[in-house]
């Protein structure tokens, strides 16, 4: 892909505001913040903006709520599962600012600092989930858009996502990716130079073979991905809920693929379709165990399920399997970076990426449509 516009290349922004669109969708249980590996990743990019004198409209958002706000937004705090009250309290910790409501343009939300805004959660609102190139779509982008001078998009983990406040916003403001985002596709771009299946490893640089690992649920989104990456990976293993309910479908898959194309092992479920049975956990760890780079999304049984039935086995084996192996480890995906932080294992990955979905498009080879704008 061609080089993305950086914001380094700014100089003053003094007097200008930036509309600046983060990765805020962490696990929340409440009101405490499971893991803050996403949040944490804007933070260069909003000192960087503020110390250019730039102010900060923060736009993000949290879970898939039902859109409820329509085009006038009256209500200042909406206080469900799904607000994102939480996220500005802990960025008022990280600057050291007081959260208070107020309106960010005719948008509820809070104030931060006097530098800093945070918008309540942009899928409350009907417009930006629809596609940006309708009319509906562009004019909820264009209100956003009312909010800053600039667009700076540091939100890897939902760039594989048409919405107003990826891809819709562009149309309006110039447009420039984040630190962070930069350094999401410097990374992942070199997996995806390095040489494609069947073919022999030259090099140094040269990490084959490939295994990607996917598991998780979101099931729309990852059954396309385990087809494309026949084109990429030399091996696919796949656990969790996309496992149990599309196995049938990722077989036929695979039969309608020509021409050279991964191996792809679906694990089996235990009885209780919990978590994936300890032969399938082996079958696993003998494929990982050949890889000389691993890519990881999804946890492959149910996380988090109950304190009486072992349902993180096949995650935790694997995951320790993975970080004793002499592969190059990449993770991503927010279920996934939490666990892995809960077990003290993420700082043995060699990447992490904020991306699920987004890391395994973006590896594919597919162009992620939030970040064809930022294209040089
Ligand atoms: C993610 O968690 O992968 C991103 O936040 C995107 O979320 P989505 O699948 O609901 O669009």
């Amino acid at each position: 892909m061609s080089k993305l516009r950086a914001i380094d290349s700014l100089s003053d922004l003094s007097g200008k505001t930036v509309l600046l669109r983060i990765d805020t969708d962490v696990d929340i249980e409440n009101g405490r913040i499971i893991d803050d590996t996403r949040l944490s990743s804007a933070i260069p990019t909003i000192e960087f903006l503020l110390k250019k004198g730039a102010d900060v409209n923060i736009v993000g958002h949290l879970g898939r709520p039902e859109p409820v706000l329509s085009s006038k937004y009256k209500v200042l705090s909406i206080n469900n599962e799904f607000s994102l009250k939480s996220i500005a309290h802990w960025y008022a910790k990280k600057f050291d600012g007081k959260v208070e409501e107020t309106k960010i343009g005719d948008f509820p939300g809070w104030k931060i600092t006097d530098r800093i805004n945070l918008i309540e959660n942009v899928r409350f609102f009907k417009g930006e989930e629809k596609n940006p190139t309708t009319a509906s779509g562009l004019a909820f982008a264009r209100e956003l858009a009312l909010l800053g001078d600039i667009y700076v998009n540091d939100a890897f983990a939902v760039c594989h996502r048409e919405h107003a406040s990826i891809v819709g916003v562009t149309k309006f403001l110039s447009s420039y990716s984040g630190l962070h985002l930069a350094k999401e596709v410097s990374e992942l771009s070199k997996i995806l130079n390095n040489p494609l299946p069947g073919q022999r490893p030259s090099g140094p640089a040269a990490r084959r073979p490939l295994a990607v690992l996917i598991g998780g649920a979101k099931i729309e989104t990852k059954l396309p991905l385990v087809s494309k990456m026949h084109h990429v990976a030399d091996y696919v293993l796949v656990g969790g809920e996309i496992a149990e309910q599309t196995r049938v479908l990722i077989k036929v898959q695979h039969e309608e693929i020509k021409g050279p194309k991964s191996a792809v092992l679906v694990a089996d479920l235990r009885e209780d379709g919990f978590d994936i049975t300890p032969k399938s956990i082996e079958n696993f760890k003998q494929i990982l165990g050949l890889a000389a780079t691993i890519v990881w999304n999804g946890p492959v049984g149910m996380i988090n399920f109950s304190d009486k039935i072992d349902s993180e086995q096949g995650t935790r084996e694997l995951a320790e399997f993975i970080v004793s192996t002499k592969a190059y480890k990449v993770v991503g995906g927010g279920d996934t970076l939490a666990y892995l932080r809960r077990i003290n294992l993420l700082d043995n990955f060699d990447f992490v990426s904020t991306g699920g979905g987004a890391m395994l498009e973006f590896l594919s080879g597919h162009k992620l449509p939030g970040l064809t704008p930022l294209e040089k």
